[in-house]
Parts: structure tokens; C-alpha cells; sequence
């Protein structure tokens, strides 16, 4: 199509957690949208699984596990020039307050805030994101908007990640390079497949939402397309949610 500010047609742009769920969709997504995506998560099969979903066994993978600082840099020295980064990754831990120990909000602040903000900053410092690059990290309604019993460690990540993604766009806005989030509801992928939510719960609290049902991994990477483009190049600081009117009431 002529003329789509919605294009990311000559755009390289690296996914991480992009062996599944959310991240699986948006390199999908994107590459349907003409760009050069570079994915990356812990899992081969699985990340060869998105490669065979996109169609196209060029795509450049990279095996990367963000509980290692050392797995953080070597991803980063593997990665040429980008003009998106989508941080994605993530992980929860169900577990009440009481029992939360601090090894068990460090196992997933690391996975969910450490290592993409060093990840970015270490491509950043490296000169690796062009200007009028688009960084999107995907944070949730929990921990910004509201959370759930038992979610004070992932809340906890992910109100981290919003504060970070203000910080880092006003540090950033001289350089041209926008950093946005996504901050969706509950999305039907496997990041509940441990089994400590019984599926009668997740359907019990899909009639919360005013739409009644959960979202699809691809409705949030439709707005991860929107932030990575130049249709919101005006765009910084924001905070996107995607939770089909779940925070409404
Ligand atoms: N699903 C929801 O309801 C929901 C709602 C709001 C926000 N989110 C956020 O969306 C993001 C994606 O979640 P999802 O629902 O798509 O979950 P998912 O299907 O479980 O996928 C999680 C992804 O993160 C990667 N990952 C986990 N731990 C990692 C580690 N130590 N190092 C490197 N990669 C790691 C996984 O890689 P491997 O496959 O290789 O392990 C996988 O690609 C997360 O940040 C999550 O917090 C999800």
C-alpha cells in the first residue's frame, strides 16, 4: 500500500520474548508489515516455531536468557543497527505478600526490568538505536492501573517499567528516539500455565471485562505496530491500554 504511516516496510526491529504468546504475535505482526524482525527468548524450538509463523527462515534468532547479565551483553553485541526494540519478555509469580521474599521479587524484577532496561541502555551506548528509533516495552494494567491477590511481585515489575519508560523518554527526546508501553489486560497466552490459576478462576474473571472475554496476543501487537511506526511520531512518554474496558469499572 502507497503512502502507510502505519508501514514498517525498511524497519529493523529486535523482539524480545518472541518465542511465545505476545511476543510471538507481534514478530508476526510486524514482519507482515515489511519489517526485518530479530527475535529472540531462552527456547530454540519455540523460537523457531514463530520463525516458521512468519513464513520466512532468514529471520535472524538469538538465544538470550535475561535471568544472565552475561546472556544481556552477548545479545547485544550480536544485534546491528535497529529502528525498534520491543522488550517483551516477562514472567509472574503468583505468591501473597506474606510469603514474597526478596529472591522471589529479584527472580522476576530481573527478568522484567533489569534486563530490559540494561539491554536497552547497553544498545543505546553502543549507538545500535538509530535516531528516530521506537523503543515499546510491553508493562500491564497491573501495577499501574490496578493488581490482584497474590500479584505484588509482577505489579511491582511492571510499575517499574512505566516509571522507567517516562524517565527514559524525556532522557532520550534529544536524540529523536521515542520509548512508549503497552499496558494490557489479561491476554489468553501461556504465561499462566503453571496451573496455580485453575481455568475456572481465568473464566470466572473474563466476565469482568465490559467486552467478556480476554484479549488476543495479536490486538496488543496491532498498537506495538502503531507505537514502532511512523504514525506516532509524535508519540513519547505514553502509556497504551489494551484491556477491553477492564479498568473502566
Ligand atoms: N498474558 C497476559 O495476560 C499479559 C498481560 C499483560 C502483560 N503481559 C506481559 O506480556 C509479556 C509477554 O507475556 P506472554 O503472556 O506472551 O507470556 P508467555 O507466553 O509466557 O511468553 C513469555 C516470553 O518471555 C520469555 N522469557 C521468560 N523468561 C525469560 C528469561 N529469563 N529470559 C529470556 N526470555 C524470557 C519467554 O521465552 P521462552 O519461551 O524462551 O521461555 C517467552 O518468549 C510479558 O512481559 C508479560 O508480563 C502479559
Amino acid at each position: 500500500m502507497e503512502n502507510n504511516p502505519f508501514s514498517l516496510k525498511n524497519k529493523r526491529i529486535l523482539i524480545t520474548g518472541a518465542s511465545s504468546g505476545i511476543g510471538r504475535a507481534i514478530a508476526v505482526e510486524c514482519s507482515k508489515m515489511g519489517a526485518c524482525v530479530i527475535i529472540t527468548g531462552r527456547n530454540e524450538e519455540r523460537l523457531k516455531a514463530t520463525i516458521l509463523e512468519i513464513g520466512d527462515d532468514k529471520v535472524q534468532y538469538i538465544i538470550a536468557n535475561f535471568a544472565k547479565d552475561d546472556d544481556v551483553l552477548a545479545l547485544c553485541n550480536k544485534i546491528e543497527d535497529l529502528d525498534g526494540l520491543v522488550n517483551c519478555a516477562g514472567l509472574t509469580k503468583v505468591l501473597p505478600f506474606n510469603f514474597a521474599k526478596p529472591s522471589d521479587f529479584k527472580e522476576v524484577m530481573d527478568v522484567n526490568f533489569f534486563a530490559p532496561a540494561e539491554l536497552t541502555r547497553l544498545l543505546l551506548k553502543a549507538g545500535k538505536i538509530r535516531k528516530k528509533g521506537s523503543i515499546v516495552f510491553i508493562s500491564s494494567i497491573s501495577g499501574v492501573l490496578c493488581s490482584a491477590p497474590a500479584a505484588s511481585i509482577y505489579s511491582s515489575s511492571k510499575g517499574a517499567v512505566n516509571g522507567l519508560v517516562k524517565g527514559m523518554a524525556l532522557d532520550l527526546a534529544p536524540k529523536g528516539i521515542r520509548v512508549n508501553c503497552v499496558n494490557p489486560g489479561m491476554i489468553t497466552t501461556d504465561i499462566f500455565s503453571d496451573g496455580k490459576i485453575m481455568q475456572e478462576q481465568l473464566k470466572e474473571d473474563m466476565k469482568r471485562y465490559p467486552l467478556k472475554r480476554y484479549g488476543k496476543p495479536e490486538e496488543v501487537a496491532y498498537s506495538v505496530i502503531y507505537l514502532l511506526s511512523d504514525a506516532s511520531s509524535w508519540v513519547t512518554g505514553s502509556n497504551l491500554i489494551i484491556d477491553g474496558g477492564y479498568t473502566l469499572l
